[in-house]
């Protein structure tokens, strides 16, 4: 079987956008402008790199082991240069980013002590680290994903690294001035596909029985009433030292 990423790309780029909140902690935390270099570890579809070519013109770089995705991010992107890499190798110049960021990415890096050495070997002096997260209070609170399939919270909390592991790992990886910031986006679901094509990968955690019984009531419910929608995460910012 082909993995997860590899078969959900055209979906995922087709109903995954970013969260406004992000782009402007990223753009500010950096002070992102048209001489920035950003890379982005794990970029999938390249939605986020796009949105920052849009609004700060910056260089984008962008990096993810997924030849599926990155296909779909030079489409989303074209300026950005792309690498089929993990973020434990990135294979990218030395000294070179202002800015260094992943969303939603980093429950996925198996080496991430590997991952923060090569995030600090291609920041520039001063440069920003950003990763872009759940916390479990986040993820016991998502809406719908944790309303309507429970079952996907004691999955996620299982696999997410706490903020406290990250703040260790970083400043052991030689990051300091780690701050935390929280960002939210509240709306009401306009479209269910996203959930029929499983974009979010937490869906493929759960048995199809959970699955199809939160499907179905999300579906009845959808008949009568509006389905409250909240998208939060934690941005972990820290400096190259
Ligand atoms: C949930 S998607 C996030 C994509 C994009 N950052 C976004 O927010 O739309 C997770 C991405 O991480 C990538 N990924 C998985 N393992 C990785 C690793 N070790 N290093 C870098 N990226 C990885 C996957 O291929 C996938 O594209």
């Amino acid at each position: 079987m082909k993995p997860y990423y590899q078969t959900i790309a055209p979906d995922y780029a087709r109903h995954r956008r970013i969260h406004a909140g992000v782009l402007d902690g990223l753009i500010s935390t950096a002070r992102l402008g048209p001489s920035s270099s950003v890379l982005e570890l794990g970029c999938g579809t390249g939605n986020y790199l796009a949105a920052l070519d849009e609004a700060a013109a910056c260089q984008c770089w962008g990096i993810d082991p997924s030849e599926a995705m990155l296909a779909e991010a030079r489409t989303t992107c074209p300026k950005a240069r792309f690498s089929c890499a993990l973020a434990e190798s990135v294979a990218v110049p030395s000294d070179h980013f202002d800015l260094v960021f992943a969303v939603d990415v980093i429950h996925y890096i198996a080496d991430r002590p590997q991952a923060f050495q090569e995030c600090r070997r291609v920041l520039r002096a001063n440069g920003n680290l950003c990763l872009v997260t759940d916390s479990p209070e986040i993820i016991r609170t998502r809406e719908p994903l944790s309303t309507y399939f429970p079952e996907t919270v004691e999955a996620e909390l299982a696999r997410y690294p706490s903020l406290v592991t990250l703040g260790e790992e970083l400043r052991t990886a030689g990051f300091s001035d780690i701050a935390e910031a929280k960002v939210e986006y509240r709306g009401e679901l306009a479209d269910i596909e996203p959930y029929r094509a499983k974009v979010f990968s937490s869906l493929r955690l759960i048995s199809q029985a959970a699955y199809e019984r939160g499907l179905q009531r999300m579906e009845s419910d959808l008949t009568s009433r509006p389905i409250s929608c909240v998208s939060r995460y934690v941005m972990l910012c820290a400096k190259k030292s």
